[in-house]
């Protein structure tokens, strides 16, 4: 089992204007599909705020996955992707490829999603859009290729040829 943490990426949700629903339902696939979610946190969309919070939680060693969701459209405040950027050591371009590739057997307006995933040390950090349908339909994209990255991640002994799907 791996641990994860859901991180919000919204100035009214910060606020408190608008409840968080992406967040919530993130969780919930990634509980439904065995993670222990062990921490959730909501940040507005300020590039200081999402690094320094991506950094502690990964930093902290408690999580093997991180996600985010919100802030990586065109909207001038929509930083996310340039805050993973900032705090991965490796990027991992196959997955925002696998989800925008996914998502645009849905919409077209999948283009215009400007995730990024990457590795900071042992966490792995996903960005997903902020609508809970585009995050939801985004996850489940990637959701089972996950767990053998990050038993690759961790340093076990992975079997890539028995491993499929
Ligand atoms: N991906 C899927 N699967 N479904 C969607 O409805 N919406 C798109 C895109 N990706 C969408 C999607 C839209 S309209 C935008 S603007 C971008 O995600 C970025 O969303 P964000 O700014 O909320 O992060």
């Amino acid at each position: 089992m791996y641990c994860a943490a859901v991180l919000t990426v919204s100035d009214r949700s910060f606020r408190g204007e608008r409840p968080d629903e992406g967040g919530p339902l993130v969780a919930e696939i990634l509980k439904n599909a065995g993670y222990e979610v062990v921490r959730t946190a909501i940040v507005p969309d300020e590039q200081a705020q999402i690094e320094e919070k991506l950094r502690q939680i990964a930093d902290s060693g408690e999580v093997q996955l991180l996600v985010t969701t919100g802030g990586t459209g065109f909207a001038p405040r929509d930083v996310t992707p340039e805050a993973t950027l900032a705090v991965c050591d490796r990027l991992t371009p196959g997955i925002p490829e696998a989800m925008r590739y996914a998502s645009m057997q849905v919409t077209s307006r999948a283009m215009l999603s400007r995730a990024q995933a990457g590795i900071r040390k042992g966490t792995l950090i996903i960005n997903l859009p902020g609508s809970p349908k585009a995050a939801k339909e985004n996850l489940e994209a990637v959701l089972p290729a996950l767990s053998h990255g990050l038993e690759m991640l961790s340093g076990r002994p992975a079997d890539c040829a028995k491993l499929t799907g």
